[in-house]
């Protein structure tokens, strides 16, 4: 499955902080926030991946990430000018998804608990697979209502009147379909390709499936001063209680087996003195005891 990082948009909501430098690379608590989108679909087994943002922020990416081969991963990026809807991205990517299925996620989306991710990855075969998160506060995104059987039923961007408190993250998993829905999509009333019309489709056609996210699963968006500064303490307070990382690509690709572990000792002896490096010497020490 491929995959496709969005990280354009205008990041209004966090201005100042937006001005010189995008959303998706300001620091969730110690590493920069596409890190852990990234990270997420590394963990679900993706290994190719197409990052799109707007053409002032692509260089950056590129100095952060470069193509990927040093994680054993492959990176590619593409511009998308104006934000013109999440759904875009699918038209923006068409060459780099092919005649593959592909994972979109949300480059502004944190995520914590991955087993519910990695399973639904495994078991994708076609169609669509989106999951259900509930929330306070569901009217700020897609709604989606499920029948007495866990059924979903209805979707709706950003409904006044939501008919259920699950909101859908931004994490999309799609067979090939997802290119011709979306040639077809009309612009909503906002002027965007919206998502959740990519949805209806598949509701519509009885190919999608919505996996609700159990209550110990973490959902962080960062798309506010308030929810960054909390996402940020949401991390510093799991890493230092759990002494793991959450959002580190070199350990998923480790772990993945997309990264030997000399590779992985490696790039890690090249960082400066850090908390970072400090926690990659830890990994590698545990798999030598390990004998992995
Ligand atoms: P939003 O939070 O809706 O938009 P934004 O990032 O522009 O922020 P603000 O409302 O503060 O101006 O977008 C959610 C995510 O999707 C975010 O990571 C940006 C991304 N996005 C795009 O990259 N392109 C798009 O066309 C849209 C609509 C969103």
């Amino acid at each position: 499955m491929k995959g496709i990082i969005l990280a354009g948009g205008t990041g209004s909501r966090l201005f100042p902080l937006t001005r010189v430098a995008s959303k998706q690379l300001q620091p969730v608590y110690d590493k920069p926030m596409v890190y852990y989108p990234l990270t997420t679909l590394v963990e679900g087994g993706v290994r190719e991946f197409c990052l799109i943002t707007t053409p002032q922020d692509l260089p950056r990416f590129r100095q952060l990430l470069g193509n990927g081969a040093g994680w054993g991963l492959s990176i590619e990026y593409r511009e998308q000018p104006r934000p013109e809807g999440i759904a875009q991205a699918f038209l923006i990517g068409e060459s780099f998804i092919g005649e593959d299925p592909v994972a979109l996620i949300l480059g502004d989306n944190v995520f914590y608990g991955a087993d519910s991710f990695q399973r639904a990855f495994a078991e994708f075969q076609s169609g669509a697979t989106i999951f259900g998160y509930h929330v306070n506060d569901p009217q700020r995104y897609g709604v989606v209502e499920f029948d007495s059987q866990g059924r979903a039923i209805s979707i709706e961007e950003k409904p006044k009147a939501p008919k259920s408190n699950y909101a859908v993250p931004g994490l999309y998993l799609y067979d090939n379909q997802v290119l011709s829905i979306t040639k077809n999509l009309k612009p909503s009333r906002r002027g965007e390709l919206e998502i959740t019309d990519v949805n209806v489709e598949y509701l519509r056609r009885g190919q999608l499936h919505v996996s609700s996210l159990s209550r110990g699963f973490a959902w962080l968006d960062a798309g506010t001063s308030s929810s960054l500064h909390e996402a940020s303490a949401y991390v510093q307070t799991i890493e230092k209680r759990a002494g793991i990382k959450i959002g580190c690509p070199e350990e998923a690709a480790f772990r993945r087996g997309h990264l030997s572990l000399q590779k992985l000792e490696a790039l890690t002896d090249e960082m400066p003195d850090c908390e970072y490096r400090e926690y990659l010497k830890g990994v590698i020490e545990e798999a030598k005891r390990l004998g992995k």
